[in-house]
């Protein structure tokens, strides 16, 4: 088929680059959220949204998981602290926890609880291919990263904050969520809207000259 192509006036690619920017660096992690209800619709919108990634052979290895019941949150977060107490209580070597000193975090979980909405998105090792044939997936991985930087800008954009939160080891989310064991979780967002009292940690992002070299 046809790629249907929008090309834009440099003047306009230059202020929607900035203003691209602009929005994109307001996002930062929310450790505090409000319990306020967000709309199912923007949360669709942005999965579907992440589900245009590129990814490997598009095999779309990815599966996300909503999830909104109180029952199902209380059961993430018990099992989240338990292997949270074990990661800050000498259960990873000290360089790790001293890398996310600065952030002040502890294995207290009450986000997990109190935002309206989690999604545990998962990596698959096989999907069916457009012919219904069932596929190895390859760069798995880094298809799902790429899908997951656009559900988390997505999302932001939208007007909702998130956090990527990773507990240590995560296969309980396979249980609790009744996911395939071929199915490898790989982060958890939690997503709603930051406690009006919410604070951040105060970092810095590399300039363009750290991260970027000309050839
Ligand atoms: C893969 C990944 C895993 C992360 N895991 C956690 C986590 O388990 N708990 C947490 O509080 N923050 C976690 N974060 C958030 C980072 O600490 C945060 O993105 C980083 O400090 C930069 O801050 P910013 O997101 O506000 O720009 C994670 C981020 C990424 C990308």
């Amino acid at each position: 088929m046809k790629l249907n192509f929008q090309t834009k006036p440099e003047v306009q690619m230059r202020s929607t680059a900035i203003d691209f920017y602009e929005q994109v660096k307001t996002r930062r992690s929310v450790r505090k959220f409000k319990s306020d209800p967000v709309p199912d619709e923007i949360i669709e919108n942005c999965l579907l949204a992440a589900g245009t990634a590129p990814n490997g052979a598009n095999l779309q290895p990815w599966h996300f998981c909503v999830i909104k019941s109180p029952e199902v949150k209380s059961k993430l977060r018990a099992a989240a602290e338990l292997h949270e107490h074990k990661f800050y209580n000498g259960g990873v070597p000290k360089e790790w926890t001293d890398t996310i000193k600065h952030l002040n975090t502890n294995e207290s979980k009450p986000f997990l609880e109190e935002a309206p909405a989690l999604i545990a998105i998962f990596q698959k090792a096989t999907t069916k291919d457009h012919e219904g044939i069932e596929r190895k997936c390859y760069y798995a991985k880094e298809s799902v990263g790429i899908a997951t930087g656009i559900l988390i800008t997505a999302l932001h954009q939208s007007g909702l904050a998130t956090l990527t939160h990773t507990p240590s080891p995560m296969n309980f989310l396979n249980k609790v969520l009744d996911r395939p064991s071929s199915e490898k979780p790989f982060l958890l967002l939690i997503v709603g809207y930051p406690t009006d009292d919410c604070e951040v940690p105060d970092i810095v992002k590399h300039g363009i000259e750290s991260i970027r070299t000309y050839h």
